[in-house]
């Protein structure tokens, strides 16, 4: 079982400029609550409960004010200072130590995924115990991102943001790794981009056999929230199924109480942490 997982929720977020001069990007609104809230509430549902969340260097006490170290969500959270972009497989030489010798589950600060076969596929996902794991979505801009061209359900060939096309198949921002992983990131070399490269990482795998790939059907939504007009969309979105159907997507506390990770007792803490605000009234819904 996967027990760890990690955020990465730093970046410089030069797309979003001016909006990220003096708030980190994954602590703006996505809707009704902070961007990070979406990716944390991605591992909850995995039943993950032991988060490390990377951040940029001085941007800490942001986060701290807003999730200080998950204990109001039975969770633990720790937090890394990174103090420069090195990556996406980064986030494994700076958690080395939080990963220990278990395997580990990574997300993007930025990514936002909503469907209804979510919560049991990545309850299957943690069972991985050897190998690496990733979920692909069809898009149309596949230029974008990593894509993956997939052979009955097998990925031969990788490329980050290819120029020309290869496949539509983009490889999303969710990532479940055996321990092996941070060997093999502190043997990567920096792309000409001057980064570590999270398609290298996963040519790792898949030269030796061992990445598998599963897909995200139409039933559910990937967003990426990169620039700023994906990040409206995806508030759109959410505020459009929210307001449709009563219901919250990402709200910490009512992934928790239904994981019985908390009581009723710490969800009356949270009302007063938020204060008199919508999300409040929608988690006194829930005890009463
Ligand atoms: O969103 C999925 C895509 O994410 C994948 O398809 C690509 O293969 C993968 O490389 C990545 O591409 P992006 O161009 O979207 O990555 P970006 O540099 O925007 O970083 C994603 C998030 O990770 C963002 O919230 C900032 C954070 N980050 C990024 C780097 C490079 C860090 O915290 N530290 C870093 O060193």
């Amino acid at each position: 079982m996967i027990k760890k997982g990690i955020i990465l929720s730093g970046g410089k977020g030069t797309r979003m400029s001016p909006l990220t001069k003096a708030v980190n990007k994954q602590l703006l609104p996505i809707y009704d609550k902070p961007l990070i809230f979406y990716p944390l509430s991605i591992l909850m549902l995995a039943k993950i409960k032991d988060i490390l969340i990377v951040v940029n260097k001085g941007q800490l006490d942001q986060y701290k004010k807003i999730l200080p170290d998950g204990k109001n969500l039975g969770i633990k959270i720790t937090y890394v200072e990174q103090d420069k972009p090195r990556g996406l497989p980064d986030a494994f030489i700076l958690g080395e130590k939080f990963i220990g010798k278990q395997n580990v589950s990574l997300i993007l600060g930025d990514n936002f995924f909503y469907g209804q076969f979510l919560t049991k596929k990545l309850q299957e996902c943690v069972k991985l115990k050897k190998g690496a794991k990733v979920f692909l979505h069809r898009v149309s801009n596949p230029e974008k991102y990593g894509v993956a061209k997939v052979k009955k359900n097998k990925i031969f060939f990788i490329k980050e943001k290819p120029k020309k096309f290869i496949s539509d198949l983009a490889i999303t921002g969710l990532y479940f790794f055996d321990n092996s992983v941070v060997k093999y990131s502190k043997n990567l070399k920096p792309s000409k981009r001057g980064e570590l490269e999270i398609t290298d990482l996963l040519n790792f795998y898949r030269k030796k056999g061992k990445l598998s790939a599963d897909l995200i059907g139409r039933g559910g939504a990937w967003l990426d929230t990169g620039s700023i007009s994906d990040f409206y969309k995806t508030s759109n979105f959410v505020s459009a199924i929210e307001n449709r159907q009563g219901f919250k997507i990402a709200c910490l506390e009512e992934i928790a109480y239904l994981n019985k990770w908390i009581n009723k007792k710490d969800i009356n803490n949270s009302i007063k942490f938020y204060g008199n605000c919508e999300y409040s009234n929608y988690l006194r819904k829930l005890i009463y």
